[in-house]
C-alpha cells in the first residue's frame, strides 16, 4: 500500500506569544515542522502533505525548497477538519499518517509499527500512558480491552478523567477508511470543533479494530505550547544527543552544556568541554579537543587538533594537529594545513595557511595564502579591501612578518623574507629579502625637554 501523510501546521500557537508561527520555531536550530517532515521522508511516502493556516504564506516560503503540498485551511474548525482539508488535494489510495507540526521529535521506528498493522480492517493509534494526563484526549475501552473511543478533556466526565492512557493525536489508517469517516464528524461538542479523535467511535462501530502503539520514549510525542515546553523539549533532546555522543566514544565534560544544532561526527577519543555550540555539518576527527565557550559551525577539524576556549569557527577545514585560539575567529574559506597555529584575537577569512605557520597574536589575515612556516607577527593586517574590491596577499614559506605589519594587497612575500615590523608593506618582496617600510627612529641625546611656563 502507497503512504500519504498529513502533517496540522494550522494553529496559530497563541501561547507562544509570538509573530511567528509555532510550528517555525526552532529546536535544535531547525523549525519544528522541519523535524517532522525530515522524520516523514524517511517512511518514502508518496505525497508529504501540509495543512497551513496561520502564518500561511511565511510557512510556505519557509519550505519552499521542501516536497510538499499544501492544504489551506482558513479557519480552524479543528483536527478532522484540518485533515478534510488535506484530503481533497490528491492523497492516495494506500494509508494516511497524521502527525503534528508541533510534535518535533517523533521517531520513525515509532511510526513504522503504528503504519504495520494498518488495512481496511485495522487502524493504529498512537498512544502514551501519562502520571498527568490534564489537557489530552483520554482513551476509553471496552470491557474486553478494545480501544472504543477517545473522549477529549473539556468533554470528559469525572470517571474518564481519572483515565491515564492519552491520545497522542498521531494516528493511521487508510484513506478509503477516512474518506469514508471524515464526512460522519460533528462538531457537537464542548469546543465545537470536527475533532479527529471521534473517528476511533466511527472505526469502532464499524467493526474495525483499533491497534494501539506506545512510543519508546514520551518526548517523541510531546507537544510544544509555550516557550517553557519548548525549552524543555530542547534539553531533552541535547541530552539525548550527548548520549548518543558518549556511546560513540565522545568525553562530554558536562552532557547538559552542549548544544548540537545539525549533525556532529566524531571520531575516538575526542574531549569537549561545556558551553560549546556546534551548528550545521561539523567533523571532528580523532582526539580533538575542544575548550570551553566554543562556536563552530560547518567546519572539519582533523585528528589531534587543540581548540581552546572561546574559539568561532565557520565554514573551515582544518588538516590536524593545529592549535587553535583562545578567542580565534575563523571565517569561512580559512584552511590550515597540518600543524599551523591560529591564535589568541585571530581572525581569519578565505586563508591557506601552509604547514607548519603560525599566526598566533592580534592578526587579520584575509583572501590570502602563506606557504609553509612562515611567522606572522602580532598586530600584522592584511589590507585587502580597498573599499571596492577585495585583493590577494601570497607569502611565500619561511617568510617572517614582523609584528605590526599592514601588508596593502594585491602584495606577495618571497620565500624566506623577512619584514620589519612596523613596516606598511604595498610592493611585493624579493626571496630571501630584508624589507622595512616605516620612519626612521631619530634620536637627540641633546633634546631640551620644555617646561612649564611659570606666569600661568
Ligand atoms: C489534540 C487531540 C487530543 C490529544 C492532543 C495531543 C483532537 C480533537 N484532540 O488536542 O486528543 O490528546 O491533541 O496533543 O484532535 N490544528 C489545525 N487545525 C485545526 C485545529 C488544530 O491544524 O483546526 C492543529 C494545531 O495547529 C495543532 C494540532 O492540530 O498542531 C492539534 O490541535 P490542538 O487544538 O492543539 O489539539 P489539542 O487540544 O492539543
Ligand atoms: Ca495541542
Amino acid at each position: 500500500m502507497t503512504l500519504d501523510v498529513v502533517i496540522l501546521a494550522a494553529g496559530q500557537g497563541t501561547r507562544m506569544r509570538s509573530s511567528l508561527p509555532k510550528v517555525l520555531h526552532r529546536l535544535a536550530g531547525k523549525p519544528m515542522v522541519r523535524h517532522v517532515l525530515d522524520t516523514a521522508r524517511g517512511l518514502e511516502a508518496e505525497g508529504i502533505h501540509v495543512v497551513i493556516g496561520h502564518g500561511a504564506d511565511h510557512l510556505r516560503e519557509v519550505l519552499a525548497d521542501a516536497e510538499v503540498r499544501f492544504a489551506v485551511q482558513s479557519e480552524q474548525k479543528g483536527t478532522g477538519h484540518a485533515v478534510a482539508q488535506a484530503m481533497v488535494d490528491g492523497v492516495g489510495k494506500g494509508k494516511v499518517l497524521v502527525l503534528y507540526g508541533d510534535v518535533p521529535l517523533i521517531r520513525r521506528d515509532t511510526l513504522v509499527s503504528l503504519l504495520e498493522g494498518v488495512d481496511e480492517r485495522h487502524m493504529a493509534l498512537l498512544t502514551v500512558t501519562l502520571d498527568e494526563p490534564t489537557g489530552y484526549g483520554r482513551l476509553l475501552r471496552n470491557a474486553a480491552g478494545e480501544a472504543v473511543a477517545i473522549v477529549e478533556q473539556k468533554d470528559a466526565s469525572q470517571a474518564e478523567l481519572a483515565i491515564r492512557e492519552c491520545n497522542t493525536g498521531i494516528m493511521a489508517m487508510t484513506a478509503t477508511q477516512l474518506r469514508r469517516w471524515l464526512p460522519q464528524l460533528s462538531a457537537d461538542n464542548a469546543q465545537g470543533e470536527y475533532y479527529l479523535t471521534d473517528v476511533i467511535a466511527v472505526a469502532a462501530a464499524e467493526g474495525v479494530k483499533i491497534a494501539t502503539v506506545h512510543p519508546a520514549m514520551t518526548m517523541e510525542v510531546e507537544g510544544v505550547n509555550n516557550r517553557a515546553q519548548m525549552a524543555r523539549l530542547e534539553r531533552a533532546h541535547q541530552r539525548e544527543i550527548a548520549e548518543r555522543l558518549m556511546v560513540e566514544g565522545v568525553a562530554l565534560l558536562d552532557p547538559d552544556r552542549l548544544d548540537v544544532r545539525g549533525s556532529l561526527s566524531c571520531g575516538h577519543d575526542v574531549e569537549i568541554d561545556v558551553g560549546c555550540v556546534f551548528e550545521g555539518e561539523v567533523e571532528l576527527g580523532e582526539g580533538v579537543r575542544i575548550g570551553p565557550h566554543c562556536v563552530i559551525r560547518d567546519s572539519h577539524i582533523g585528528a589531534g587538533t587543540v581548540v581552546e576556549a572561546h574559539s568561532v569557527i565557520d565554514g573551515a577545514v582544518v588538516a590536524g594537529l593545529n592549535r587553535i585560539g583562545p578567542f580565534a575567529r575563523l571565517r569561512p574559506g580559512s584552511r590550515l594545513a597540518v600543524g599551523a597555529k591560529v591564535g589568541n584575537f585571530v581572525e581569519t577569512k578565505n586563508v591557506e595557511v601552509g604547514e607548519g605557520s603560525k599566526i598566533n597574536h592580534l592578526s587579520y589575515v584575509g583572501d590570502a595564502r602563506l606557504g609553509r612556516d612562515v611567522n606572522v607577527g602580532a598586530g600584522t593586517i592584511t589590507c585587502n579591501y580597498d573599499g571596492a574590491n577585495k585583493h590577494r596577499t601570497e607569502i611565500g614559506d619561511d617568510a617572517f612578518i614582523g609584528s605590526n605589519t599592514a601588508l596593502v594587497a594585491p602584495v606577495s612575500i618571497g620565500e624566506g623574507a623577512t619584514i620589519g615590523a612596523g613596516s606598511t608593506i604595498s610592493k611585493d618582496v624579493a626571496d630571501y629579502a630584508l624589507a622595512v617600510a616605516r620612519g626612521r627612529q631619530v634620536s637627540r641625546p641633546d633634546w631640551p625637554r620644555p617646561i612649564k611656563d611659570k606666569h600661568h
